[in-house]
């Protein structure tokens, strides 16, 4: 996990650099992860930041969880009636089982060495039927985009902490934490999404 500390130095520009690193896809991401009807949802801005989720979706309950305070204080100016802004570690999300419809997780996997023990928290507090979308950069096999992946993200960017995984190791991760795969696939190149679903 990339030192806490880091985002709350980066917080002031980071939505400037993120929409530079996701290539044109920072509205076409969200787009795509928030297709659907969530009005009567509850949800889970998982590794919220400066809202990138939470801000826009509309849903009957938002919850945005991060650790880095700096981000969720730019979160939090935007309001709204039921937004909670929640600081705390994905890897030990402070919620009951099932208590969610839909969780989204944008440009955060990488943060963990252990991704699947955050699936398996998303698994436990979804509800059965309940989805996961995530979107962030992966493990491309193609060598040019590999290449990118592993010097432009890896080094000035993110310091050489992060952890990506091809689509076979996200279909793994996801099964094994429980989700059935309903969407999986490479976005130009070095980008990921997935959407998976609790069985009922
Ligand atoms: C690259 S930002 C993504 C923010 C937002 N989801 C977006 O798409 O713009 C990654 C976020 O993950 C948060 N984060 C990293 N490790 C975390 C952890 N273990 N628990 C909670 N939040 C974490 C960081 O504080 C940061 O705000």
């Amino acid at each position: 996990m990339v030192a806490p500390s880091f985002f709350e130095k980066v917080a002031p520009v980071y939505e400037f650099l993120t929409r530079m690193f996701m290539l044109g896809t920072f509205e076409s991401a969200r787009d795509r992860m928030l297709n659907e009807d969530t009005s009567a949802f509850s949800v889970l801005d998982l590794c919220t930041g400066t809202g990138y989720i939470a801000n826009k979706i509309e849903a009957k309950r938002i919850v945005g969880l991060d650790q880095s305070v700096q981000m969720m204080a730019l979160n939090d100016r935007t309001k709204r009636p039921n937004k909670t802004l929640v600081r705390g570690n994905a890897y030990h999300l402070p919620f009951e089982d099932g208590e969610f419809e839909r969780i989204y997780c944008s440009s955060a996997s990488h943060e963990f060495k252990l991704f699947g023990k955050v699936l398996a928290e998303c698994f436990r507090t979804l509800k059965p039927g309940g989805k996961v979308a995530v979107y962030d950069i992966y493990q491309p096999k193609n060598k040019f985009y590999s290449l990118i992946v592993n010097t432009i993200y890896r080094y000035p960017v993110e310091h050489n902490i992060m952890w990506v995984h091809t689509l076979e190791e996200w279909r793994k991760l996801l099964t094994e934490a429980g989700f059935e795969v309903e969407e999986l696939e490479a976005v130009r190149g070095v980008f990921v999404f997935v959407r998976a679903r609790k069985p009922v």
